[in-house]
């Protein structure tokens, strides 16, 4: 295991980047449930390798286990294993297409409240020394707006709001963000419509929601982009297959493509300190 675990460090340690580049952390949400969120994570974090960077994909879904079952590679190890200190977080990295990294969920887990001091801390200590290894860490959060996700949107700063164009999912999307902005933190969202029959109702889905988060709450909620309804998305996760690698031309990976080039291309993102100030804030988030 160790060999193993030296190996992948050292494989994270010798992609080509430049040093001084700070791990990105992105948080991928939603305020109502099984509007794509796993789905979307996986492929666009497929995406991001596929142009180059290295990301972990941090299944943050405690409870219900979900980005191993949609790669279809069981987890040997997962979070449950570090948070109860039986494994390093070295141990615990998996790898899937691609080069992927990720972390497995681990499924019967309640929550984060309920550790110790000491395993949060363990906790914070293992996530701090994934500082400057990746470029991307990107977290999937689970349904529902949970003390958790909670705290990972407000401690990674970048969050993707994920929503449908149906009005239950927009209204959730909004009660997410308009709860995290009453709590005066201070997040950078952006939105994802997924599931749209057309870009015109992707596009009218998006001005709904970001008018009125413009109106009521004074936030601008830049639009990432649309990722089709697609037949597709199920099929692959029958097959349990990323559909980035199943289907790479299907039209929801490519609105999923789509969508990756232009995160990247935006120069808007603030500087949110990489993996240590996110630790920071979760620490303050716990206390
Ligand atoms: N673009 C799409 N086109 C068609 N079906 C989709 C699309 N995106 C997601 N789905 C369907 O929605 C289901 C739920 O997706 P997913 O598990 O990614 O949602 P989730 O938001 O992560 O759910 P949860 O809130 O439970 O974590 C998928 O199994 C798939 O069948
Ligand atoms: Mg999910």
């Amino acid at each position: 295991m160790h060999d193993q675990a030296q190996a992948l460090r050292h494989l994270v340690l010798s992609r080509n980047r430049p040093p001084s580049r700070q791990t990105r952390i992105v948080t991928v949400t939603s305020g109502k449930g099984g509007v794509g969120k796993s789905n979307f994570s996986l492929n666009f974090a497929i995406a991001l390798q596929r142009r180059g960077y290295s990301v972990l994909l941090f299944d943050a879904d405690m409870g219900m286990a979900n980005i191993d079952v949609l790669l279809g590679i069981p987890a040997q190890y997962n979070l449950l294993h570090l948070l109860r200190r039986e494994k390093t977080i070295w141990e615990i990295i998996q790898t899937g297409p691609g080069g992927l990294q990720f972390i497995a969920g681990g499924s019967g887990f309640k929550d984060l409240v309920r550790l110790s001091e000491e395993e949060l801390e363990y906790f914070a200590d293992q996530i701090g020394k994934l500082h400057g290894h990746v470029d991307f860490l990107l977290f999937d959060t689970g349904a529902g707006l949970t003390k958790e996700t909670l705290r990972f949107i407000v401690a990674a700063q970048e969050t993707i709001v994920v929503t449908t164009p149906e009005p239950t999912s927009i209204t959730d999307a909004y009660a997410l963000i308009k709860m995290v902005k009453t709590m005066g933190h201070n997040v950078d969202f952006r939105l994802v419509v997924n599931r749209t029959s057309d870009d015109r109702e992707g596009q009218q889905t998006a001005d709904n929601i970001r008018q009125v988060v413009g109106k009521y709450l004074g936030l601008d909620l830049p639009l990432l982009g649309f990722v089709p309804d697609d037949a597709l998305v199920s099929k692959a996760v029958k097959r349990q297959t990323a559909l980035a690698i199943a289907y790479p031309d299907s039209p929801a990976c490519r609105g999923i493509e789509r969508i990756a080039s232009r995160f990247l291309s935006e120069e808007t993102v603030r500087e949110t300190g990489g993996v240590r100030t996110f630790l920071q804030r979760m620490r303050r988030l716990w206390s």
